[in-house]
């Protein structure tokens, strides 16, 4: 790979948790996943992202970090995750941890010695009473006391305790974390809530010291070879956005923007042109994502009449043709493939997996859930254990009852079901990556106008995607069809399709 294989790399996110369970005690874990690693090598991936993999009490689903230095015991053990690591470069593929900084958890050996001293509480937001009204990002007060009558600061869950960055002491702590994990060869970091880092009396959100933060790490990476920062920077504006990829700072950061468009011709063309116009002057290159373990899947959303996504689960469970969301995650799929920059595929997409809404709540574990009394469902539907092979539960993602059930339909959709179905999803995944490795990645792109309903662009290897979101089909430009995400009869593309073409030789 290049001096430089981030800017242009196809990332898979693996939910550790549901990704490949091999003890049988019905949660994923490092062995399942050192076992499915042929499987991701056959996908054509260039890097894997893990979710959080340390000690944790899961009250967030290992976002509450208790030790930043080891693996949970359920997932595996530190030696599993270094033998990973290696296996995973023997195949040419990099590995990219989550590093939480924002937050750890009630559980990590800091909290526990605040609890115990009141004099040792200064690495987190103590205080005598709350300090302003802050609502928690999963509902309630962002606020919870301790038995000795102080109060302490929670974005999110109130095992996940806000971490004071005014204190050096966090900074160094961070700083040694990330060379802990370099020195053991992970490639790169996913900064988690990167932007929400520092505080101040009534405001948390992109505050302009957190990119002093950002530059000191940068530092650290830069001491490494090849070692990238990517940061979770969910934030509207463009402009204050693109500051944390200025080149002193973090190397990529998700593409929300381009998640949560709705499936529309005008919104996605406004995305990607934003994209492009927010990361060609910095230098930096765009990422494309489609879904994560915090959104819909795209099958379900992109079969509502809504199709954007917004968090609070407002649109959970309203009526879905999941045959057209299907369509159009496929459609979408070679869209994100075929634009400049890296990609993100999250566990699942590649099988066509929808959202489960229909899990009762009593499985349900997402803190969202029970935090917001019951009215938002939280992300658990799109974090339901991998379906792998044969008939029925636990369709070999391990031997044991997995962690959150999985419908008894997705028989049709085990990895092993599509592996031999040329039309299948992960068959149109495999390929779209393939050609994407020899054709696409970084660059730019010139559009071509083939109407208002079209989305059509030329990139610089000369490949030609077309995305077809009107409602009826249209004739495909000039050229030699390399791919298609549905039927192309007589030349023409029809609606909710993409398709590749290379120009005529
Ligand atoms: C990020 C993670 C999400 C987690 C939150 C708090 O948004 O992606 O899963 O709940 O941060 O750590």
């Amino acid at each position: 790979m290049s001096q430089t294989w981030w800017r242009g790399a196809a990332i898979y996110q693996v939910y550790l948790r549901s990704f490949a369970d091999g003890n049988g005690d019905g949660a994923g874990d490092l062995a399942g996943l050192r076992f499915r690693l042929p499987y991701l090598k056959d996908l054509g991936i260039d890097a894997i992202w893990l979710n959080p993999w340390y000690p944790s009490p899961m009250a967030d689903g290992g976002y509450d970090v208790a030790d930043y230095r080891d693996i949970e015991p359920v997932f595996g053990t530190l030696g599993e995750a270094e033998r990973f690591i290696e296996e995973a470069h023997e195949l040419g593929i990099k590995v990219i941890i989550d590093v939480v900084p924002n937050h750890s958890s009630t559980e990590s050996a800091w909290f526990k010695e605040a609890l115990a001293n009141p004099a040792a509480r200064d690495r987190f937001w103590f205080a005598d009473e709350p300090l302003n009204d802050w609502q928690s990002i999963f509902g309630g007060s962002a606020w919870t006391q301790v038995p000795d009558g102080q109060w302490y600061l929670h974005l999110f869950d109130p095992g996940q305790p806000d971490l004071n960055w005014n204190n050096p002491e966090v900074h160094q702590e961070f700083e040694d974390v990330l060379r802990f994990w370099f020195d053991r060869g992970v490639d790169g970091v996913r900064i988690d809530s990167a932007a929400l880092l520092i505080k101040s009396d009534t405001a948390y959100e992109d505050l302009d010291e957190v990119h002093d933060v950002y530059r000191r790490w940068r530092e650290v990476a830069d001491e490494y070879d090849e070692r990238i920062l990517i940061g979770e920077v969910w934030l509207p504006d463009q402009e204050r956005f693109a500051r944390y990829l200025r080149p002193d700072e973090l190397h990529t950061a998700f593409n929300f923007d381009f998640l949560s468009c709705a499936w529309d011709p005008a919104d996605l063309r406004r995305s990607i042109e934003l994209t492009l116009t927010t990361h060609t002057p910095i230098g930096a290159p765009p990422t494309w994502v489609l879904s994560n373990h915090d959104v819909t899947r795209p099958v379900t959303r992109y079969g509502r009449a809504d199709t954007s996504f917004a968090h609070g689960g407002a649109l959970h469970g309203s009526p879905t043709d999941l045959e057209l969301g299907y369509r159009r995650a496929r459609a979408a799929a070679l869209l994100a493939m075929a634009l400049p920059g890296s990609v993100y595929v999250y566990q699942g997409e590649e099988l066509g997996l929808p959202e489960v809404e229909d899990l009762p709540d009593e499985v349900r574990q997402d803190p969202m859930h029970a935090r917001s009394g019951g009215t938002n469902p939280g992300r658990d539907g799109c974090r339901i254990p991998l379906p792998w092979s044969g008939e029925e539960p636990p369709f070999g993602f391990g031997t044991g009852t997995p962690w959150l059930p999985q419908p008894e339909g997705w028989r049709k959709l085990t990895a092993e079901a599509q592996r031999t179905d040329l039309g299948s999803m992960l068959n149109l995944y495999r390929t779209g990556l393939g050609i994407r490795r020899e054709l696409l990645g970084d660059g730019t792109l010139t559009w071509l106008p083939l109407g208002e309903q079209v989305l059509a662009f030329t990139r610089d290897s000369g490949l030609t995607c077309v995305t077809n979101l009107g409602a009826n089909p249209v004739p495909l430009p000039a050229g030699r069809l390399l791919l298609a995400s549905g039927p192309v009869v007589d030349g023409l593309l029809p609606s909710d399709t993409t398709a590749w073409l290379s120009p005529e030789s």
